[in-house]
């Protein structure tokens, strides 16, 4: 697949086969992963690969009541970071960045091979690091379900495209300016 045909068909899958995803192709993902560019190359992402039925169906109940869908999702990339060795600027710190690239080739990486994700931010990070053994000095910027769409959607799926506005994207004349804002 083209890395723009990747880029245009991904999109937030939210219900998943039962089909497990291989070892080999989650080590391939990750492998994607940290191929991303990080602030000084400190490469400060760390992830954790769950699929552990139990510990997903942890992961579901530890975040927003509407992302219950999770608990279906033959795996789970949960991704981490090291802020302190990451830096700075203009008070935005860099290891969000550094995570969420990482993320982000995972995604696509995904994408190519067939396999859906979808980015959850919103969980109880405590929680999330107590359940899978995650150190105090890291934070957890994102995770993602990952597996084989199935191909009827949820009625979860539905009412979440509903609130968010599906796929549908603002106009680039609404957001990108040219020589000036
Ligand atoms: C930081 C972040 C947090 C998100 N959190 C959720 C979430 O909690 N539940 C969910 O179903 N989708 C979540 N999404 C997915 C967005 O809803 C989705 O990307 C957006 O609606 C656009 O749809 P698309 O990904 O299909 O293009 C999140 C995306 C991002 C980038």
């Amino acid at each position: 697949m083209e890395t723009i045909e990747a880029i245009r068909s991904r999109r937030s899958v939210r219900r998943y086969q039962e089909t497990p995803v291989s070892k080999e192709t989650i080590e391939s993902l990750l492998e994607a992963a940290i191929r991303a560019p990080s602030a000084v190359n400190r490469q400060c992402w760390r992830f954790v690969a769950v699929t552990d039925k139990e510990k997903i169906a942890g992961l579901a109940k530890l975040n927003m009541a509407f992302n219950g869908w999770l608990k279906d999702a033959p795996a789970v990339i949960v991704a981490c970071a090291d802020p302190k060795e990451s830096t700075d600027s203009n008070d935005l710190p860099y290891y969000m960045w550094d995570a969420a690239l990482a993320m982000h080739n995972l995604v696509l990486a995904a994408t190519d091979k067939g396999l859906g994700t979808c980015y959850l931010a919103a969980y109880k990070e405590d929680k999330v690091k107590e359940l899978l053994g995650i150190p105090d000095n890291i934070r957890v910027v994102c995770m993602t379900p990952l597996g084989y769409p199935a191909e009827k959607v949820s009625l979860g799926e539905k009412l979440t495209k509903a609130v968010t506005g599906s796929s549908k994207r603002k106009p680039l004349s609404e957001v990108a300016h040219w020589d000036k804002w």
